[in-house]
């Protein structure tokens, strides 16, 4: 078992293990009081983990009740949003009780919101069962749902007072859904520490305890500088401007994983072209993430990218700042016009 201690406006600890859900109800106890623990969960999740874990609470001294939402991207809207909060509110919920999310990252930015906004803040447990959820979504409190206009355009900064990361729980993704998480692990390995990128190139599963840690110390140091997102934080937005419009475009038929890797490798091929890092780069990254089975060629045309980006971010004719990379394991932040995106799109995306 590895663990990690966050401290931003709320310290909290992150466990990673590969048998944490059984147990789930002994280590919540410890950091909340309460009667009342309102699991948060999506169906296939629920099937698979949920049992488990109400045992855990129940036997830990909890009332359990429960809220289900179908799986996918989709759920993250605001009518489950206000269901939620009148679940929690039916249920008699009080600020000394505790919200817990089991699921990947659209259950876990649910849940956040709700419990960042229900009695303004009651206690939130997140228990990631996605590998994306796990290196990026469970930590740094920013929860959200999404808007008919776009994506995460309504939510909090709301850390969460536990993370139990069971790693066993990946066994059961689909191959699809454990790739995405490795597109945020290439990220990690590209804005900060160059031996991810080894790591990657090795079997994943004897090293995973280690790779999630790695991770979750970068995250947790970057959010304990910068929890709002207004300075270094941006840097975990390395590759997504590009993939959040090329999600945008698809009409998010196009994982969040999948348009991140793509848009990784549009803008690394334009700094490459501009001369902030050697072709080596774009090899390295572009290998690796054809190895790991992710794309790296978008479906779209730079001028369906940028329009993409202007709409989905609302952003005519503001600047915006994007994470460029000058080494593996290095990146800078720069502040450009629309017009300097849509120059980076077209170089990045013509070989
Ligand atoms: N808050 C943040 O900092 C942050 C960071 C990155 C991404 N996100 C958000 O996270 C979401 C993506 O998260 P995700 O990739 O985990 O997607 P997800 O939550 O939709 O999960 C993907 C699929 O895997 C299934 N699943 C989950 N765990 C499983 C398991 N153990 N076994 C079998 N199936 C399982 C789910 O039911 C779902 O169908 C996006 O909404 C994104 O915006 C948030
Ligand atoms: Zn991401």
């Amino acid at each position: 078992m590895r663990t990690l201690r966050v401290k931003a406006s709320k310290t909290y600890d992150i466990y990673i293990a590969d048998n944490l859900l059984s147990s789930a109800g002994d280590y919540i106890r410890q950091i909340a009081g309460g009667k009342t623990a309102a699991l948060v969960t999506d169906d296939l999740v629920d099937q698979l983990y949920s049992q488990m874990v109400e045992e855990s609470l129940a036997n830990s001294g909890y009332r359990v009740v429960k809220f289900v939402i179908a799986n996918g991207e989709r759920s993250k809207n605001a009518e489950n949003y206000l269901l939620l909060l009148n679940f929690l509110a039916g249920n008699k919920l009080t600020r000394s009780d505790v919200v817990v999310a089991l699921g990947g990252g659209v259950v876990g930015d649910l849940a956040g919101f709700a419990a960042s906004t229900y009695l303004r803040g009651v206690r939130l447990v997140q228990l990631p069962t996605t590998l994306l959820a796990a290196v990026d979504a469970s930590v740094g409190g920013k929860t959200a749902i999404n808007l008919n206009t776009g994506k995460n355009q309504a939510g909090t900064f709301y850390q969460p007072d536990l993370v139990l990361s069971d790693y066993s729980t990946f066994k059961t993704l689909k191959q699809s859904v454990f790739q995405d998480g490795c597109a945020e692990i290439i990220k990690y390995g590209m804005i900060a520490e160059a031996m991810l990128f080894g790591m990657l190139k090795e079997p994943l599963w004897p090293q995973m305890e280690e790779i999630i840690y790695r991770c979750l110390s970068i995250k947790s140091d970057i959010v304990a500088q910068d929890e709002r997102d207004r300075g270094q934080r941006q840097l975990l937005n390395f590759g997504h401007t590009i993939g959040h419009s090329i999600e945008a475009c698809s009409n998010y038929t196009i994982t969040h994983g999948s348009a991140v890797a793509i848009g990784m490798v549009i803008i690394t091929r334009a700094a490459v072209k501009l001369g902030h890092c050697g072709d080596n780069c774009l090899n390295e990254v572009s290998d690796l993430i054809t190895n790991v089975g992710l794309p790296v060629t978008s479906p779209y045309t730079a001028a369906q990218l940028f329009e993409c980006a202007v709409s989905d971010k609302k952003l005519r004719g503001e600047n915006i700042t994007i994470v460029v990379p000058e080494a593996i394991g290095q990146c800078v932040l720069k502040e450009i016009s629309m017009s300097e995106l849509r120059h980076l799109i077209e170089l990045g995306i013509s070989n």
